[in-house]
């Protein structure tokens, strides 16, 4: 794991500032929280994270990896992975199974041993 560093990071909708000049460093091996009221920019700052959006100014490294202009496939090969608020959630599955999706990114068999179960499909 390494330093997740968010450097002056302001994300603009039309007019709408959603994030202004944001920075913050989130250390491996701590539990960091970013908490805010309905609208604050929570999601927005993910979305930033996980490549959804690109910023419009500022940077993003995940130690010296810059993060900021990545896909959101290049953010999750560096083991990166975010959770949905709500209805991206998948109805019917459980919380654990859900949690568990991120790992697809980690798995190593095919399709075709997923279907019948078999060698490293069956192991993990
Ligand atoms: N795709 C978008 N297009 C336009 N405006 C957006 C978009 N996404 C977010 N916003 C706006 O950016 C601001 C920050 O929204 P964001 O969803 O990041 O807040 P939040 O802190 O996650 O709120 P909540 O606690 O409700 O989840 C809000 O004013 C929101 O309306
Ligand atoms: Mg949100």
């Amino acid at each position: 794991m390494d330093k997740l560093t968010i450097s002056n990071v302001t994300l603009s909708f039309g007019g709408l500032n959603a994030l202004m000049d944001v920075s913050l460093e989130i250390h491996p091996g701590l539990i960091t929280s970013i908490i805010g009221p309905n609208g604050a920019g929570k999601t927005s700052l993910l979305n930033c994270v996980s490549g959804f959006y690109h910023p419009v100014s500022g940077d993003i490294y995940y130690g010296d990896q810059r993060l900021t202009k990545a896909s959101p496939h290049q953010v999750s090969n560096l083991g990166i992975a975010r959770a949905f608020q709500n209805i991206e959630l998948f109805r019917g599955m459980t919380v654990l199974d859900n949690l568990m999706l991120a790992r697809h990114q980690k798995l190593r068999y095919n399709f075709w041993q997923a279907v019948v179960y078999f060698g490293r499909a069956s192991l993990q």
